[in-house]
C-alpha cells in the first residue's frame, strides 16, 4: 500500500485518473466481523429472502479409537499441523500452509465412523436461516445455535438422515502459514466445545451411530 502522500504526488502529477490504484481501499460496510453501519440498514427487505448458501467443505470430524495415533500419524507422518486439543478425546488439525483452524479432527469412540461434516455460510444469518429451514423441514436439531472455542466458530448442527450431523459454520479462526507464534491448547471438553450455545449439547451430541 502507498502511503497517502506517495497518492497525493501521483494524482497531483498525473492527474486522479492515474490514482486509483493507488488509493486506499473504501472502507467495507456490514463486512464479516464489522458492528458499525452508518446510514446503512443491516436487515432491508431483501433480507427476508435471504438463504443458508454453503460456499465450501470446512472440515470433518472422524471418529478414532486412538486420538494420539490419529495425531501422530495425520502430523508427523502426513504432515499437518496440531492446532488445539482436549487430551485424548478430541485434537483439531490444521494444513501446513495454514489457513482454517482446523480441516479434520478426531474424536474418541469405541470404533471409526463420521461425527460431522462442516459447510462454511456468508454469516451468523445464514446458520440461523439454514438450521431452522431444516427443522422446520423434519430434521432433527444437533446442536445450536453457539459459539466454539476451539475455532471460534458460530456453529448450528443438524443430524442427516444416516444419523451423522452436518454443521453451519461461520467466522472460524485463519492461522498464518508462518505460526511460530501458535501455541496449541490442551483443555476440557467442555472448555473447548463452546464459549456460550443456546442450549448445552444434547446427550447423543458425541455419539457414534455407525455400525461397528
Ligand atoms: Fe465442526
Amino acid at each position: 500500500m502507498y502511503s497517502p502522500l506517495v497518492t497525493a504526488l501521483v494524482i497531483v502529477a498525473f492527474g486522479p485518473a492515474a490514482a486509483p490504484s493507488l488509493m486506499p481501499p473504501a472502507p467495507e460496510i456490514n463486512a464479516p466481523g464489522r458492528y458499525r453501519r452508518i446510514g446503512e440498514r443491516a436487515s432491508d427487505l431483501s433480507s427476508l429472502q435471504k438463504k443458508a448458501r454453503p460456499r465450501r467443505l470446512g472440515h470433518l470430524i472422524k471418529f478414532s479409537t486412538d486420538v494420539n495415533r490419529a495425531v501422530d500419524f495425520y502430523t508427523r507422518v502426513l504432515g499437518m499441523r496440531l492446532t488445539d486439543r482436549a487430551g485424548d478425546i478430541i485434537a483439531f488439525v490444521r494444513g501446513c500452509a495454514g489457513g482454517d483452524h482446523h480441516i479434520m479432527a478426531f474424536a474418541k469412540s469405541t470404533h471409526t465412523g463420521l461425527h460431522h461434516v462442516s459447510f462454511e455460510v456468508g454469516d451468523v444469518d445464514e446458520i440461523e436461516i439454514g438450521a431452522q429451514t431444516l427443522m422446520r423441514a423434519g430434521y432433527k436439531d444437533g446442536w445450536g445455535l453457539g459459539r466454539h472455542l476451539g475455532g471460534s466458530n458460530y456453529f448450528h448442527y443438524i443430524r442427516d438422515p444416516w444419523d451423522s450431523l452436518a454443521e453451519y459454520f461461520w467466522d472460524i479462526d485463519i492461522i498464518p502459514e508462518d505460526d511460530a507464534d501458535w501455541k496449541p491448547m490442551d483443555i476440557g471438553i467442555e472448555q473447548i466445545s463452546a464459549v456460550w450455545a443456546t442450549t448445552p449439547p444434547p446427550p447423543e451430541f458425541p455419539m457414534n451411530f455407525e455400525p461397528v
